[in-house]
């Protein structure tokens, strides 16, 4: 038998069962008292419920192709990684509308539109390039926020747990995808192209969210909101600038 799994043999993915109550943290701007810093965490929560589903797919469809016990495992803890990560996403966005009273559907309209016209039509290779791609952005993500405790400045709250929470399940799992991907043969130029597209698409779709957001909540020709925006982006902790070394690792 092949090894097929790319991960340590003691490397385990452990499906957690967490409860976070974020009514009192998502009716304000929980995030340092910014309202472009919340605007950005809760923008790009919202990019989750499609995009874990579509993860989840992908993947399943080729694990007829694997046969490594030790990669199987973890591609059934990563599909309830997943799921939870959407359910808990899918909350979290339900909430955060309700209670701002943003509009769900013409947020999340434009990822909506690209996964029915553009992404079904893909073929299933493609649609596991997009899953490896994003899972690489995530990681990167979430191992610059897992280096950073003081990340959500101390607030100590359930909405900032969850995002730890997830970002952990995410560098558990990053191997997965990927290791099935190269299981079934997928290519270095397939991936690098699914990469620059899954970067293109998140970047403009978290912004778009974050704009609707700060507009709605008048906040979009305040000083401290752009003075926010480019620390947060590019200085500290330079969340895009941090990401930017890792992501072009993956070429
Ligand atoms: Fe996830
Ligand atoms: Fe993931």
């Amino acid at each position: 038998m092949n090894k097929q799994s790319g991960s340590p043999a003691r490397h385990t993915i452990n499906v957690r069962k967490p409860n976070f109550d974020l009514e009192s943290d998502l009716a304000h701007d929980w995030f340092d008292g910014s309202a472009f810093k919340t605007a950005f965490e809760n923008s790009f929560s919202l990019l989750f419920p499609l995009g874990e589903r579509a993860f989840i797919e992908s993947v399943k469809h080729f694990e007829k192709d694997i046969k490594d016990p030790k990669l199987l495992d973890e591609i059934y803890s990563f599909y309830g990684q997943e799921a939870a990560h959407r359910k808990h996403h899918q909350q979290y966005n339900d909430l955060l509308c309700r209670l701002r009273g943003y509009e769900l559907e013409e947020l999340s309209k434009p990822q909506v539109i690209r996964h029915r016209d553009r992404y079904s039509l893909l073929k299933p290779i493609q649609r596991l390039a997009s899953t490896v791609a994003a899972e690489h952005l995530t990681a990167i993500l979430a191992d610059n926020l897992l280096r950073d405790k003081e990340h959500f400045e101390g607030s100590g709250k359930e909405v900032a747990k969850l995002w730890y929470w997830h970002a952990l399940e995410e560098t558990e799992h990053k191997a997965v995808a990927f290791d099935v991907y190269k299981t079934v043969g997928g290519s270095l130029k397939m991936r690098r192209r699914a990469l620059l597209l899954a970067t293109y698409f998140i970047l403009k779709d978290t912004f778009r969210g974050i704009f609707i957001m700060l507009k709605h909540d008048k906040q979009q020709w305040k000083l401290r909101t752009w003075i926010d925006a480019i620390n947060f982006i590019f200085i500290k902790p330079g969340i895009l600038r941090t990401a930017f070394l890792p992501w072009l690792a993956f070429f």
